[in-house]
């Protein structure tokens, strides 16, 4: 039986809603072997499924572990970045939104590979719990309007478990599967509403602006069918957000932008994802949501709820501290910067110590790198180009992380 409905998918038939709950059932239940999944997942990789299909997945990962639900849905507004370097806007739009009294609850995960993940920078700052169970969570959210913490394993075990077999067996590119895992977590984590930042481009999961068109589409029809919101924002990952990457470097930088010390490329990033947030949110334009973003910015209110936020979750931030750069990297000739790779870059972060290979890989928080120039800057020969952070003896290769000329 099962082999049929693998052979199925191979010759591009299309399953009935039966034959994929007795599958995916059978995967978690142990009936289903793991190469039996594999070659099944495979076929999915290189004949794709249709709409229905997908929804029927969908409904399956829904069904593997529990739905949360709260009293505030019908103002929760949840946001997920397809991931990309230097990626920190998380810590960043929660207070933000949540100063402007929109309750967030935001359940993140760790980096894997050359992504960081929003888990390892919190737990970067002294004393941070980002364990949360469910009774928890909904007190922190009625006390002070913000929780952010790492996904339950309550929440799709089948996404879990399918997710760890398509990252050794070469089925983590196929568009549906990703709809449907993305997805599923998210209506499973009870909001209603969803902000996604789509990320694309050499430092980013999806290489082509299609690519990340194409996932919206499919996972716009899946928001609706289960009546939920989804707005979208393309973001260009050729070159990494902001100047940090590494999990501390991150958080300090998270830091300037509340502060208002900075008002780059990030600043501008997270000023637009907020605000399509809040306009979600409060039904407001997309207009009047940015201009309250930038008063609570401005007046520092959205730093103070990160403050209360983060103490409230144990972190001390008056311990986070980082010892100076091990070494600087500097212009070889003058010049023009045209490029900063942002996959060199993240490969030269993980190097010193801010990544990992597997999860149980064990990462310094203090590692990284911090960059002082943008594309487009002009530099003199021996001017810092960035500075790099690590507890380790020997320093990778940057020679390809800038294209100068
Ligand atoms: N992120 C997810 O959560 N799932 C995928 O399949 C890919 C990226």
């Amino acid at each position: 039986m099962f082999v049929e409905i693998i052979d199925k998918v191979r010759r591009k038939e299309i399953l009935s809603k039966e034959e994929i709950e007795l599958f995916l059932q059978g995967y978690m239940n142990g009936s289903v072997q793991e190469y039996q999944m594999s070659a099944f997942l495979m076929a999915i990789c290189c004949n794709g499924l249709s709409k229905e299909e997908v929804f029927a997945f969908v409904e399956c990962y829904l069904q593997s572990g529990i739905q949360l639900s709260f009293s505030q849905e019908e103002f929760l507004v949840d946001k997920h970045s397809t991931g990309g370097v230097g990626d920190k806007t998380t810590l960043i739009l929660a207070p933000i939104v949540a100063a402007l009294d929109i309750p967030v609850i935001k359940m993140s995960g760790r980096g894997l590979g050359l992504t960081g993940g929003t888990i390892d920078k919190l737990e970067s700052i002294p004393g941070y719990q980002v364990e949360r169970n469910l009774e928890e969570i909904k007190q922190q959210v009625f006390q002070i309007g913000l929780v952010v913490c790492s996904a339950t394993d309550e929440i799709t075990p089948l996404d879990k478990k399918t997710y760890a077999l398509r990252d050794v067996t070469g089925t983590v590119s196929s568009i549906p599967l990703i709809a449907i895992s993305i997805m599923s977590k998210k209506i499973a984590g009870g909001a209603k509403k969803f902000v996604f930042d789509m990320k694309y481009g050499e430092g980013a999961f999806l290489k082509e602006k299609e690519e990340a068109e194409h996932l919206a589409s499919l996972m716009l029809e899946i928001a609706n069918q289960y009546h939920c919101q989804a707005d979208f924002i393309y973001s260009d990952m050729s070159h990494p957000l902001g100047n940090a990457v590494g999990n501390r470097l991150e958080v300090l930088e998270a830091i300037s932008v509340l502060k208002g010390d900075e008002k780059g490329e990030l600043y501008e990033k997270c000023v637009l994802l907020a605000s399509h947030m809040v306009a979600l949110s409060k039904k407001c334009s997309l207009k009047e949501a940015e201009k309250q973003v930038k008063e609570v910015l401005e007046s520092r209110k959205a730093f103070e709820k990160f403050k209360e936020w983060i103490s409230y979750q144990g972190g001390k931030l008056e311990l986070l501290q980082i010892e100076d750069p091990k070494i600087s990297y500097v212009a070889p000739f003058s010049g023009t910067i045209r490029k900063i790779h942002a996959k060199e870059i993240a490969m030269v972060s993980k190097e010193l110590g801010a990544g990992r290979d597997s999860l149980f890989d064990e990462i310094d928080p203090s590692s990284g790198v911090y960059l002082h120039v943008k594309e487009g800057d002009h530099v003199q020969k021996g001017q810092i180009l960035m500075d790099l952070y690590t507890a380790k003896k020997e320093i990778p290769k940057i020679d390809f992380c800038f294209e100068i000329d």
